[in-house]
């Protein structure tokens, strides 16, 4: 197992990044998968970035987050730390590597932890995974939990766009993962009052998908809010329309490779 270089001291924190919500400052999550993007955006002003296992989707191809693997993650977790100096880094534990046990929990996360040098992981669940919350808190393993649709939980919801509206099961999720000791919760897809709601009732930072803008945070997945992915779900605002940039660029390079017009002599060695 290599050592992992520790971070610089300007570099956020976990008990930063829970201050932010006392402090009255509103908190900026983005994904991030390998070291190219973990540099563009740490140097963008962006307080954390989450090694999601939405890369099973973003960046494997699949259908679903189920088949990614905690060698997957953690892999693509390496190259995101090795590139962030600022950044408090998430990642996701996979689907399977926490819900059998508290005991399997640890393991898994310790060596995300211990392997990659991020900072926290983030699970699914609130009230069904309290105990194992608490288990990691215990062993001084900050989680961040995610509650409302739950994409690892695709199977049981059916679609991944299911937005979840039971806001008395929402609210006891929460309560739950806040009173085992987790850091922060993500609320993804669940109605703009019930998400309110609960960022009121709780003490820490709530980091909003799809739940509106009295979240004391928002995520969103990278390539969609830059127009990257084409996956334009209500909830995503995009802020710039890179796919087409991208696409218009390589169209131009193409034709003038065909047409001699690239590579000049500029671009040549004498
Ligand atoms: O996997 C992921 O990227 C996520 C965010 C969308 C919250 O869980």
């Amino acid at each position: 197992m290599s050592a992992t270089p520790s971070k610089p001291s300007r570099s956020i924190t976990v008990p930063d990044f829970v201050k932010a919500k006392a402090e009255g400052r509103k908190l900026s999550v983005l994904t991030a998968y390998d070291a190219l993007w973990a540099k563009l955006l740490d140097e963008s002003d962006v307080d954390a970035l989450l090694v999601g296992d939405s890369l099973g989707m973003v960046v494997q191809g699949k259908e679903t987050t189920l088949p990614v693997t905690l060698n997957e993650m953690i892999y693509h977790a390496k190259m995101v730390t090795r590139a962030t100096q600022r950044a408090l880094v998430i990642v996701d534990m996979p689907f399977m590597t926490y819900q059998v046990s508290p005991r399997q929990a640890i393991s898994n996360a310790g060596r995300i932890l211990k392997e990659t040098g991020a900072s926290a992981v983030k699970i699914e669940g609130g009230e069904a995974q309290a105990e194992t919350i608490a288990a990691l808190h215990r062993v001084e393993i900050p989680v961040m939990a995610h509650v409302g649709m739950r994409p690892q939980s695709v199977r049981k919801f059916g679609r991944h766009s299911a937005v979840q509206r039971d806001a008395d099961q929402l609210l006891a999720d929460a309560k739950a993962a806040e009173q085992a000791g987790a850091f922060s919760i993500v609320l993804e897809l669940i109605p703009r009052q019930i998400a309110a709601d609960i960022t009121k009732q709780l003490t820490i930072p709530t980091i909003g998908i799809g739940a509106g803008p009295e979240c004391d945070g928002q995520v969103l997945v990278t390539p969609d809010m830059l127009g990257l992915s084409g996956f334009r779900p209500k909830f995503v605002k995009q802020f710039a329309q890179l796919r087409d940039t991208i696409q218009q660029a390589v169209r131009t390079y193409s034709s003038e490779i065909r047409s001699g017009t690239f590579p000049d002599d500029s671009h040549s060695h004498h």
